[in-house]
């Protein structure tokens, strides 16, 4: 039995996903090879890093002009790698002190530059976010530095600073993913894998590309954003399996779009009922009618797909199994309840299978998209 794991460290993994990598241990997708012993230049490591990015990208809405790293070292090594990044030309980094993540930072950033406290929360023992009035930041300084969510105290940000041209740095290690962010408010944002994402040894570093030219001549090639930037976060050999799991998951999150097909579906068929009400020669006949389709479309299948696929990942014979329950539906009722239909013999039908098809094809290209599709499994 699986236990739940709440823990702050590495934490709990979506079982659809370790399902899917257990299926995929011994031999990839034909590839006669584990993700663990692909070379990180071959194409079919290639294919998995770039997917991974591209779904992280449509996740978060990363605007083209930022790059999406997939580093080592976890957050506590981006405590130091940030202001090697940004220090070029460059004296202070401002930060505000929200608890114990954020002292972390801060202590590390003072061994490359000079720390200025732009804002504390220590006076009420780290249990709120100082407004943005009372912060006094420096002018010049290389970034203002935030913790997004201090995971330990837990106190989060519910708003995204303003700090003008100076880049916002945030450590988002422990809430990435689990709201939508504002990515171009950001200059900066980073955080370890395992809380969110998949697997320790994986470091998310997300950098708009105006910064990449700010790093000390010191910073390792590793640990410099632009270096790894230009060679697609390959300078080093990348931790191949924790991007692959991080892949999966990002996949696995990419479900939530399902909620929007169905909501387009759900659209479609209420138009297509209201114009099938212009034809029927009593309202009164569709009343049953609705019911159904509405007792079968919303108020069974989608909260089964949807714990169907959070359980089992068997969204995508729901998502089918929807609009075609829906047209079964409809087409018995038309027959047992006799309703006529004005217009050209067989229209009810033709509309139906249409609507069908076209819900089908969008279900299939979304999650049969390229071959590692999260239909798959
Ligand atoms: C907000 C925050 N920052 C930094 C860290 C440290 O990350 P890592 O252990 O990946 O270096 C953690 C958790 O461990 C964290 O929750």
């Amino acid at each position: 039995m699986r236990v739940f794991n709440f823990s702050a460290g590495p934490a709990v993994l979506p079982e659809p996903v370790l399902q899917q990598a257990a299926a995929e241990m011994m031999d990839w997708h034909g590839s006669g090879m584990s993700v663990m012993e692909m070379s990180h230049r071959g194409k079919e490591f290639i294919g998995i890093a770039d997917q991974a990015e591209a779904d992280l990208r449509t996740l978060l809405a990363i605007p083209a002009n930022y790059k999406v790293l997939f580093l080592q070292g976890g957050a506590i090594a981006e405590n130091a790698i940030v202001p090697m990044n940004l220090l070029a030309g460059r004296t202070t980094g401002d930060y505000v002190n929200t608890g114990e993540w954020s002292k972390k930072s801060l202590k590390e950033a003072k061994k490359y530059c000079t720390v200025n406290i732009a804002a504390t929360a220590e006076d009420k023992n780290f249990t709120y976010v100082p407004v943005q009035n009372t912060w006094k930041l420096t002018p010049g300084a290389a970034f203002v530095h935030v913790c997004t969510n201090e995971t330990i105290g837990g106190v989060e940000y519910q708003w995204t600073p303003d700090t003008g041209d100076i880049p916002l740095v945030a450590d988002m290690s422990s809430h990435l993913l689990s709201r939508p962010v504002d990515i171009a408010k950001f200059g900066v944002i980073y955080g370890g894998a395992q809380k969110n994402m998949g697997p320790a040894g994986l470091t998310l570093v997300i950098v708009r590309d105006d910064l990449l030219d700010r790093a000390l001549p010191v910073t390792p090639s590793a640990f410099h954003w632009k270096e790894q930037a230009a060679a697609d976060s390959m300078l080093n050999t990348p931790p191949t399996y924790a991007i692959y799991i991080a892949g999966l998951t990002f996949q696995w999150l990419m479900i939530f779009p399902v909620l929007l097909l169905q909501i387009i579906f759900n659209a479609g068929l209420a138009l297509f009922v209201s114009r099938l009400g212009a034809k029927v020669h009593d309202i009164r006949q569709l009343i049953p009618y609705i019911m159904r389709i509405w007792m079968y479309g919303s108020a069974i299948l989608y909260p089964v797909s949807f714990f169907a696929e959070r359980v089992h990942g068997w969204q995508l014979a729901v998502v089918e199994a929807n609009p075609l329950l829906i047209f079964i539906e409809l087409t018995r009722h038309s027959l047992m309840e006799g309703i006529t239909l004005a217009g050209p013999p067989g229209r009810l039908w033709i509309e139906a299978v249409i609507w069908t098809v076209l819900v089908g094809i969008g279900g299939y290209v979304y999650f049969w998209r390229g071959e590692k599709g999260y239909g798959r499994g």
